[in-house]
């Protein structure tokens, strides 16, 4: 039976670069929020050990795809502590909504989905603790989709404390280019001192992203998006970039926004969610059971 899950995109409400480690990993203070907007996975079970993936994508070998080394991380730390059902297999598909390098997190959001959808399809039963734990092998920000919760991150993003921050609607613009991550980090300009504050000051405290002004230097149609934006909104990047993002306090607000932008502004209006839509959906099967 083919079943349906959605990977959400995320936003950065604010992202501080805190320190850089020895093995080159940036130490951040950020703000994860779930948007009600993303990728949708279709999977269906099959009975003959494959992981095949039906919509492949332009330039991805299968092998490097997210998805698949997910399916197969899953599938051999099962099988190695026998919780693997013989025979555990999956097709995948998934309609592509978000746009890779884009700071919306969506390659971590479709890996953390199909690590939680087969361990619940296959009945692995692996805790979403070490889910998170594999996950954070295949990128920093794939643990903060397998929990659920959005989320106070330190570390490279991996130590999460759960927050509730207020569940605004924003308007995301995609200036029309990619920014692949290690661009911003490898960056000689990027800020990488700004000290450590508690959750409680970051939260009181404008929020910004130290991103931001590397992104908006080397990228033209970056700076181009914010300038248009913050004319409307207060208005950030997300994550590495390419995407801006302006919050609204209702759906209207951010739609007028929206349909006023310039042809080459493409976007979307979504609400932020505290509880991720792969966590409600996880929550709805076990209630089916
Ligand atoms: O998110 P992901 O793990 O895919 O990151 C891609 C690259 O971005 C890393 O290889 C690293 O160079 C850089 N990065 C970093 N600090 C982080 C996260 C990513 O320097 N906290």
């Amino acid at each position: 039976m083919m079943t349906t899950w959605p990977a959400p995109a995320k936003l950065n409400l604010f992202l501080y670069i805190t320190g850089q480690r020895p093995d080159g990993y940036h130490t951040l203070q950020t703000l994860f929020q779930f948007l009600d907007y993303g990728d949708t996975l279709h999977i269906e079970p099959r009975h003959d050990g494959e992981i095949r993936l039906l919509t492949p994508i332009d330039g991805v070998p299968d092998a490097d795809n997210l998805i698949v080394r997910a399916a197969r991380m899953l599938m051999k730390r099962a099988a190695e502590t026998g919780r693997l059902a013989a025979g555990s297999g999956a097709d995948i598909a998934i309609d592509k909504r978000l746009p890779m390098g884009g700071g919306l997190g969506g390659g971590s959001s479709d890996a953390a989905t199909v690590l939680v959808a087969l361990n619940h399809l296959w009945r692995c039963n692996l805790r979403v603790d070490e889910l998170a734990e594999l996950g954070l092998t295949l990128g920093a920000d794939v643990p903060v989709f397998v929990r659920g919760h959005a989320a106070f991150a330190e570390g490279v993003g991996e130590v999460l404390t759960p927050v509730n921050p207020p569940e605004k609607w924003y308007l995301v613009a995609h200036p029309g280019v990619s920014i692949p991550t290690p661009v911003i980090f490898k960056d000689p300009e990027l800020p990488r001192n700004t000290p450590k504050r508690s959750i409680e000051t970051l939260l009181k405290c404008e929020f910004g992203n130290d991103c931001e002004v590397i992104a908006r230097k080397r990228f033209r149609e970056v700076d181009a998006a914010l300038s248009w934006l913050l004319e409307y909104a207060p208005s950030r990047l997300t994550g590495t970039g390419a995407c801006v993002f302006s919050e609204f306090d209702t759906e209207s607000a951010a739609r007028q926004v929206l349909e006023q932008a310039p042809e080459w502004l493409n976007g979307f209006v979504a609400r932020g969610v505290n509880l991720s839509p792969l966590a409600q959906a996880i929550a709805g099967q076990a209630e089916l059971r």
